[in-house]
């Protein structure tokens, strides 16, 4: 394992675990892209052919080679105007005008010890992990590109960024600075990606790709969105969750951004992926550079399940803070689908009483607390506690919460301003907004310039009084509309392209600085639900609200979707009242609690409305979940769907393959129907394990092989949740 560099050829390998990237700096200085895949301990530039294939054109310095050809090589980082007339990595204006890059080999650099991308965030690594530089130059216009490797080799993962720096005597402005290019010469590949709305995230969607064309999965909405996640899947047609080659992509940045997979004329697959070309420019200065986010990439030979716990396990141990990553996460209560804005101190006390005595372990006052916010109409930016709605401060109601023996935690929306604010009175032009033009406004409210170091002083001095003043245990960072008339008024005219990225290096330094003064308050990020969810945000927000839409049954798809990025740890699922309030169905509370719990697990109801019965489930889910939650967090997940089926199941295997937990949701409930039927996953095949439900014992291979049937399902939307444990040897 490790990175090995045989100089005379001028090949680069990478190599993880079970798996094996490799360029190569051929003798023109072309960085060519040679393989990704499994391991073979092999040049494996033998797969490269050549051939004339006319309007394909040659680098000036090969001009007696027709065969060779920028257009048809594996790229590295594809250049743009010269002669690769794929997806480009870079787009640049040079100082006269011209818009050529091309770029040549000029070096590396071995790397030992992680470091984070500056001003972004990164995964952690530590002073062992071994990364690789690749420098490229363009000598006619300056510019340099850094291309940076870190191996993250027990999870299969590697990690990609690339800086940009203008090493000329010009200026020069950059279109288009992708994180990553990657060229596929060969197969017919799938392409999965996760698209969604507000209150239904991260659907996969599992497509072709035309030869020929170009796919965009995008979002220019200053957030990475509810609409395309910046994550994405390639994989040979006949993959499934159980077998087969797949790649995955995932970008770590939560602002706009572009995955483009393209098929070429001979059937060559490019992934491009990076923050999003459109209203995108970067000025660089003679001497500046420009940092990418980094991108999480990860193959697997045996699936999907594999390449979902690769990503499972590396952002449970890379990405989430070190602060959070063992932490046990607390049963929350929500006050939003409770009393939405109507509440007072002594409602929420009531809530949190009974909360308490259910064995509930925080309550979370959610919007409307602050300025005088009593609708979605007024008051963010003026987060100042409203002492006459509450009819107390917010330290006496933190003091009541936590006499009740519940944690504490808080809504904020930080990045947002009403118009109907004093923040708005005072400071206009912190807004983002065109000059001369009425802004658009969604949800009554306007996007703050998080680029300006004055608006980030505002809102910390104003968020950390509020965590001094109040014993406050955790946050919920919210984020409630997507961006437009993004115009800094603080950035010249010709610097306007950069304002949406500098807003996300402003939210980022932002979280950075508050996680680093009150490392001991959790933030839970949230954008409308799950219009955020992304490994960025991960990287200062241990778990995010996954959707606003808590119905159970709509939770098992956007919970799956998300699965195939992100661990159970990450998602906050919540239990909320019957009928929905989303979708007015009803869904029985057992249900509900599993499919809950299938995350970081919750209630979003007022417990005072509970019947005696409801009390009695809710108390045992409680437990549940408690004598679950190590599994749950910190064990491998598979989703076990197999084709078309009227239930949609999951299961936890503990890293020692001990215990393992199996859900099963009905979705569709036939009369004298089929039995249900999975076949389990991740377990020993030696091992002999016992059934809880009903003292069983089975071999781990009889039950991954031949499977488990249970009976018929019955009812509306009936659940099974079985628990297995490994019998003492
Ligand atoms: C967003 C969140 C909800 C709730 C509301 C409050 O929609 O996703 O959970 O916090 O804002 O306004």
């Amino acid at each position: 394992m490790g990175i090995r560099i045989e100089e005379r050829k001028g090949l680069f390998s990478l190599e993880t675990a079970h798996t094996l990237y490799q360029m190569k700096a051929d003798e023109t200085g072309v960085l060519q892209h040679i393989w990704y895949g499994p391991r073979t301990d092999t040049d494996m530039s033998y797969r490269i052919r050549t051939v004339n294939r006319g309007f394909c054109g040659n680098p000036y310095e090969m001009q007696d080679r027709p065969d060779y050809s920028l257009d048809t090589l594996p790229q590295e980082y594809s250049g743009s105007g010269a002669g690769d007339y794929r997806s480009s990595a870079l787009e640049a204006e040079n100082h006269d005008g011209s818009m050529s890059v091309d770029w040549r080999y000029a070096g590396y650099r071995l790397l030992k010890g992680k470091v984070k991308p500056e001003r972004l965030p990164g995964l952690r690594g530590n002073e062992e992990t071994d990364g690789l530089e690749i420098t490229l130059e363009d000598k006619a216009n300056g510019l340099t590109v850094y291309l940076t490797y870190w191996l993250f080799d027990r999870y299969d993962v590697i990690v990609r960024s690339a800086r940009i720096e203008n090493r000329g005597s010009k200026g020069i402005i950059l279109r288009k600075a992708a994180t990553l290019c990657v060229d596929f010469p060969y197969g017919q590949q799938d392409v999965i990606h996760f698209h969604g709305r507000h209150a239904m995230e991260r659907i996969p969607e599992r497509t072709g790709i035309p030869t020929g064309g170009r796919l965009a999965f995008e979002s220019c909405r200053g957030m990475s969105s509810h609409q395309s996640n910046p994550f994405i899947i390639l994989c040979d047609p006949n993959t499934t969750e159980r077998s087969g080659m797949c790649y995955g992509f995932m970008l770590m940045y939560s602002g706009n951004h572009l995955e483009e997979v393209s098929r070429d004329q001979t059937g060559s697959t490019r992934v491009v992926c990076g923050i999003h070309p459109e209203k995108f420019s970067w000025k660089l200065e003679p001497g500046d550079s420009f940092q990418t986010p980094e991108a999480i990439l990860s193959c697997s030979m045996e699936g999907l399940n594999i390449l979902s716990r690769n990503y499972h396990r590396v952002i449970r141990d890379e990405v989430i803070s070190p602060r959070w990553r063992k932490a046990r996460k607390p049963v929350l209560v929500n006050s939003w689908e409770a009393c939405y804005f109507d509440f007072n101190a002594d409602k929420l006390l009531e809530l949190a009483r009974s909360a308490a005595d259910l064995g509930m372990e925080m309550l979370v006052l959610d919007d409307g607390w602050f300025g005088c916010r009593n609708d979605d109409t007024t008051s963010l930016g003026d987060w100042f506690c409203n002492e006459g709605k509450l009819g107390c401060s917010l330290k006496e109601l933190a003091e009541r919460i936590h006499s009740q023996g519940l944690k504490f935690g808080l809504w904020l929306e930080p990045e947002m301003i009403s118009p109907d604010s004093d923040l708005y009175r005072a400071h206009p032009d912190w807004a983002l907004t065109d000059p001369g033009r009425k802004p658009m406004v969604s949800r009554h409210q306007l996007v703050l310039d998080m680029g300006r170091q004055e608006v980030r002083d505002y809102l910390y001095d104003n968020i950390s009084t509020i965590l001094k003043e109040a014993r406050i245990e955790y946050i919920k960072w919210d984020f409630n509309r997507s961006m437009a008339n993004v115009y800094s008024r603080a950035l010249p005219e010709d610097r306007q392209g950069e304002a949406a990225h500098r807003f996300m290096l402003g939210t980022y330094s932002l979280l950075e600085r508050l996680t680093n003064t009150f490392p001991d308050v959790m933030i839970e990020g949230c954008s409308g639900g799950g219009g955020r969810f992304d490994a960025g945000m991960l990287y200062y927000c241990p778990q995010i609200w996954c959707s606003d839409n808590t119905d159970a049954v709509e939770r098992l798809e956007i919970q799956k979707g998300t699965s195939y990025g992100y661990p159970a740890c990450t998602m906050g699922s919540h239990v909320s009242a019957s009928p929905n309030h989303q979708t007015g169905r009803t869904i029985p509370l057992e249900t509900r609690g599993i499919v809950a719990q299938a995350g970081t697990f919750g209630y979003e109801l007022d417990p005072a409305k509970l019947t005696e019965a409801e009390r009695k489930t809710v108390k045992s889910q409680i437990a549940d979940f408690h004598r679950y939650e190590e599994l749950i967090a910190w064990g491998d997940y598979y989703r076990l769907d197999e084709s078309e089926s009227d239930f949609t199941s999951w299961m936890f295997v503990s890293p020692d393959r001990s215990k393992a937990l199996l859900s099963i949701v009905a979705t569709h409930v036939r009369a004298n129907g089929p039995f249900p039927f999975v076949r389990l996953q991740g377990l020993d095949p030696e091992k002999t394990y016992r059934r809880e439900d009903t003292g069983e014992h089975m071999t781990g291979a009889a039950l991954m092989h031949g499977g488990i049937s249970f009976p018929q399902f019955t009812g509306d939307y009936p659940a099974i949740q079985v628990c297995f444990s490994a019998a003492a040897d």
